[in-house]
């Protein structure tokens, strides 16, 4: 093994005759916050649902953890280690934030079997877990709220906790800033960074606010038409004159 946490080689996928990645090879380190960016319809959803086996590749190889996944489904990555919020979350709107924590928490402490009882150890444990969680993710003031009742981004933070009680090595998040206003980014990425502090999880977002993107990233790779065509760090990115030319223009200037 390369000493990657996650390497993808090769990745080719269609729909249909349409030719969406050709030739993608990625690497996510340890400890590694990746972000891809592209234009839209550069296929940087579909390769994410590649990495993440919602879609399976034509051709190319994922190795994770020195493991071949690539004709593993989403579910059985997740088993794995990866970590990915789903659209439709499986939070229970009916309870609140803190009995859906635990129920996550639960979940993964019996392991599939919903009957085992909990020692009052484990239950110790798991509330230890819990209070990290809330912290991590910034909703700790909101712990009694009904999750129904959550605002836009305090929901987003709750899928978020839900996905880290299962304590994935590498976290997969698509446009997690999308839809959100300025501030609302801004919390995000301060929230990201802690987890990522607090956690040692490795990250792969995209992302097309380059705030976040710059304020995030170790790494950055670019999609353009199915095609890396640039992988570095921040600053590599935006020294790259490709980049300039097909996607960052005067943005790579920001901070
Ligand atoms: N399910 C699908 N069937 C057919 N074409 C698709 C499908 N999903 C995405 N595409 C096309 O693939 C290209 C890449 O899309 P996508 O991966 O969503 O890009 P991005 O996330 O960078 O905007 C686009 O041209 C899009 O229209
Ligand atoms: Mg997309």
């Amino acid at each position: 093994m390369s000493g990657a946490l996650l390497e993808a080689s090769g990745l080719r996928k269609s729909y249909g005759r349409i030719a969406v990645l050709h030739d993608v090879s990625l690497t996510i380190g340890a400890d590694e916050s990746h972000v891809v960016i592209g234009p839209n319809g550069a296929g940087k959803t579909t390769l994410f649902k590649v990495l993440t086996g919602e879609l399976l590749a034509n051709q190319g190889r994922v190795v994770f953890q020195g493991e071949d996944v690539s004709r593993l489904p989403a579910h059985k990555r997740v088993h794995r280690g990866f970590g990915r919020t789903f659209q439709v979350a499986r939070v229970f709107g009916k309870l609140d934030v803190q009995d859906n924590l635990r129920l996550a928490l639960e979940a993964r402490t019996r392991r599939g079997n919903p009957l085992a009882s909990v020692s009052r150890e484990v239950a110790g444990a798991l509330a230890q877990r819990m209070e990290q969680l809330l912290v991590d993710t910034g909703l700790e003031r909101h712990r009694r709220a009904l999750s129904g009742s959550l605002a836009y981004g305090d929901r987003k933070r709750l899928e978020l906790a839900m996905v880290l009680a299962l304590e994935p090595a590498v976290l997969f998040l698509d446009e997690p800033t999308a839809g959100m206003s300025a501030a609302e980014r801004q919390a995000t990425v301060q929230m990201l960074l802690r987890v990522k502090q607090q956690r040692r999880v490795s990250m792969l977002l995209t992302e097309h606010d380059m705030d976040v993107v710059f304020g995030l990233a170790d790494r950055i790779s670019v999609l353009h038409y199915g095609k890396l065509i640039a992988s570095g760090t921040p600053a590599e990115i935006r020294a790259d004159a490709r980049v300039k030319e097909v996607y960052l223009g005067d943005e790579g200037s920001h901070a």
